[in-house]
């Protein structure tokens, strides 16, 4: 960079700001005067900048933001083309110069007078800290028990399908700061309603804190949260549970499964065909080929599907040779567990009860080697208030 004066103003107006805070707005016209005033009050000891990013409500919002921008230290960006709380936030992410960036709602059901607590909580070492409902002192305002149960609900839909928000309180959280660094380089691509879900999946958060906030009651303007929201946000889990899950994980291991198998077949063949181990030592060929291909599983799993997961030197591998192994017997153990019964006692043509044995043996396999084999601490730390 050429070295510039730090009086020279050019310079000055460029300089970024401690935090960027987007606020997405569609008709928030009752809501968006007390919203930056609140903004400003809260944050006057820090320095900051509030991205209004409106999608050209109908209720002139923007015109009446871009009216206040004068005064405080906000700007307005109008989208035409595009919808979307998501997407408007990314767009208002763009434009951010803060080296912490942050987002909160227009309607202030997210308290403005928390944000404080959320920097300090970055600036004590988080990489993203949430306001969180679910945490211990934190609350929900006048909430119907349908809401909260579909809440509920799509919070436990993400931490099955997201490896990243699990051991998180409140993922679905619209309210939450995090430092620059954890998107640098990440692109992002929601649908719908959940920025916080794509900051913690596409970018790369180690620590997580959760400051406890009550989640207000709207007092004016109405929620935009509709079906069609509800729809895009099952959209965008199966999208990012294909970038962030297990399914990709899985499929790989059914790859893998599969040239286990093709191995097991053409050893054989060569033991019995080439190296004439025939009646009575097929058997003997049997038992080698097996052991192969289970070995080159391993191999496999453990050079590409779990890559990410291994950990320690030749002893660890090792062990997790012998884990594998062991989970592979247990795997025999059902295949007879399934097949018996559904053949003796349900009279299931073979073939079938043999494909639901494999069925059955393959999660198997897979959920222990997951959970056993390829076991590792989550890299993930939380900080609890207060450390
Ligand atoms: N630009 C833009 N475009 N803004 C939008 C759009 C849109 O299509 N839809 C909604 N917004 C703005 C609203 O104007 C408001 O400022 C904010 O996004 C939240 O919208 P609401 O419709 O009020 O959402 P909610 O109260 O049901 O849910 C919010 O709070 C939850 C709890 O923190 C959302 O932020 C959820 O994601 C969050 O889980
Ligand atoms: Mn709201």
């Amino acid at each position: 960079m050429a070295p510039q004066s730090a009086s020279d103003p050019s310079v000055n107006s460029r300089q970024a700001v401690e935090l960027s805070l987007i606020s997405p707005t569609f008709n928030e016209k009752g809501n968006i005067t007390p919203l930056v005033e609140r903004v400003h009050k809260a944050l006057s000891k820090y320095s900051y900048e509030l991205i209004v990013v409106d999608d050209n409500s109908p209720d002139g919002t923007a015109e009446l933001a871009k009216s206040l921008s004068s005064k405080y230290p906000l700007k307005v960006i109008v989208r035409t083309s595009e919808r979307g709380l998501a997407s408007a936030v990314v767009a208002g992410l763009d434009q951010a110069t803060g080296e912490v960036l942050g987002v909160i709602d227009a309607d202030l059901q997210h308290p403005p007078e928390e944000i404080p607590a959320l920097l300090e909580a970055i600036r004590g070492g988080a990489d993203v800290a949430i306001a969180s409902r679910y945490v211990e002192g934190g609350n929900i305002e006048g909430w119907s028990t349908k809401r909260a149960i579909i809440s509920k609900g799509a919070k436990l839909l993400a931490t099955i399908l997201l490896p990243s928000t699990r051991g998180i309180k409140d993922p679905l959280a619209g309210f939450f700061l995090f430092k620059r660094k954890v998107i640098d380089g990440a692109v992002l691509t929601p649908i719908g309603y959940k920025i916080l879900l794509e900051v913690l999946v596409r970018g790369n958060a180690s620590q997580i804190a959760e400051v406890p906030y009550t989640f207000k009651e709207r007092e004016r303007g109405k929620s935009n949260l509709t079906i069609r929201e509800q729809l895009n946000f099952l959209r965008h889990l199966s999208r990012l549970a294909w970038f962030d899950g297990d399914v990709k994980r899985f499929l790989k291991f059914c790859v893998v499964g599969t040239t286990g198998f093709g191995i097991n077949l053409g050893g054989f063949w060569l033991l019995t065909r080439i190296a004439g181990l025939r009646d009575p030592y097929d058997l003997v060929a049997l038992l080698i080929a097996l052991e192969v291909s289970i070995l080159s599983n391993f191999a496999l799993n453990d050079l590409w599907t779990f890559r990410d997961k291994r950990a320690g030197g030749l002893k660890a591998l090792a062990v997790r040779a012998a884990k594998f192994n062991m989970v592979s017997a247990g795997a025999v153990a059902i295949y007879y567990a399934v097949y018996t019964p559904l053949t003796r006692l349900l009279g299931v043509y073979d073939l079938l009860a043999l494909f639901f044995a494999i069925l059955v043996g393959l999660v198997w396999n897979f959920v222990m080697n997951f959970l056993w084999t390829w076991k590792t601490e989550s890299q993930r730390q939380r900080l609890e208030r207060g450390e």
